[in-house]
């Protein structure tokens, strides 16, 4: 193997572990974040094992690495030691129980935003029950083709993570997914492709203008829309560089995208349905202050793994 990054090229021909630890190197010379993982995630993409696996041959000692192998894997130390972010190398990102396909023109999809899906999965399973309790079947269809009752909309949707998440964690619900960069759009409608999800309506255009004929009728909208101040541009160089702008910045208070998202959320949500929003940890106050004025309710925040406040929730009152 040969990789060049930092000091200089090495080379080496030991076992799975010596290459491991090679990468592992490489990737902390370059200021990789989280250089064990990555180091042990490219080794599982290239030679095909999962996680577990690769640390049983690790153990064993006696997995060969051969001449193709190790070239693709000195191409792939070389791009994630320019930073590119691992999932461009590997085409794939975790979300909750789906593999999303990523790449560049799309934001990758972040742990913390899994809190968005849950408590947007948690309304739409309230809802859900509610309609039961109240008779109305929320599996009905009025007439042949017709939409079912229980809708779900993601605005900024990106790959798809929020609203493949909801189509596939919550029986009977219809989900429409908004995005507005054709390039992002592609990565959805593969995404939805891929997943065989046949209730997720993609849908190329602006938020504000968005679905107008579902007004009055979504149970939940969810979003993690761009809402980085456009003068604090990220220190990482996998977001700074390979995140498109259009997904991460908001205006001077990061927060114009979230303006437009209020307006629009509260024309498309029925008396009670809930808005859910991703923001920035230090965003809470100012979500609160910018709902509240658009006569929303019940406002709450919520904490992501790591205990900062980076979700709101608020709802929709039957008299705004
Ligand atoms: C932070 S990314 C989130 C993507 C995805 N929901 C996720 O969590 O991984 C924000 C997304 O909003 C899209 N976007 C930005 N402004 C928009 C607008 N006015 N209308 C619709 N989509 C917009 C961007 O292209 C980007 O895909």
């Amino acid at each position: 193997m040969n990789v060049s990054s930092g000091p200089g090229p090495v080379s080496g021909a030991g076992g799975l572990r010596a290459l491991r630890d090679l990468m592992v190197a490489r990737f902390v010379s370059a200021g990789v974040p989280t250089p064990v993982v990555d180091a042990e995630l490219l080794l599982c993409y290239v030679l095909g094992l999962t996680r577990g696996q690769l640390q049983v041959q690790i153990a064993l000692g006696d997995r060969r690495v051969d001449a193709p192998e190790r070239t693709a894997l000195a191409a792939l130390v070389q791009r994630r030691c320019r930073r590119e972010p691992l999932q461009h190398l590997t085409g794939r990102a975790p979300f909750r129980a789906l593999e999303l396909a990523v790449g560049p023109g799309v934001f990758i999809p972040r742990p913390e935003t899994e809190l968005v899906a849950q408590l947007a999965i948690d309304d739409l399973r309230a809802a859900r029950v509610a309609a039961a309790a109240t008779g109305l079947d929320p599996f009905a269809v009025t007439e042949p083709g017709a939409l079912t009752r229980l809708r779900a909309v993601d605005l900024c949707s990106g790959s798809g993570a929020i609203a493949l998440a909801m189509a596939t964690e919550v029986p009977g619900v219809r989900v429409w997914a908004v995005e507005k960069s054709p390039e992002a759009y592609a990565w959805l409608t593969r995404n939805v492709a891929e997943s065989g999800v046949t209730t997720l309506i993609p849908v190329l255009s602006d938020l504000g203008t968005a679905v107008p004929e579902l007004d009055g009728t979504v149970a939940v909208v969810a979003s993690n829309p761009p809402y980085v101040p456009i003068g604090m541009v990220p220190r990482e160089p996998e977001v700074q560089l390979f995140d498109p702008e259009l997904a991460l910045y908001g205006g001077d208070d990061g927060l114009d995208v979230v303006r437009a998202l209020s307006l629009r959320a509260g024309a498309l949500l029925r008396p009670g349905g809930t808005l859910i929003i991703e923001h920035g940890e230090y965003q809470s106050a100012s979500v609160a202050a910018l709902l509240s004025a658009d006569g929303w309710g019940e406002i709450s925040h919520h904490h992501d793994l790591t205990g900062r406040e980076r979700v709101t929730r608020t709802v929709k009152l039957s008299v705004a």
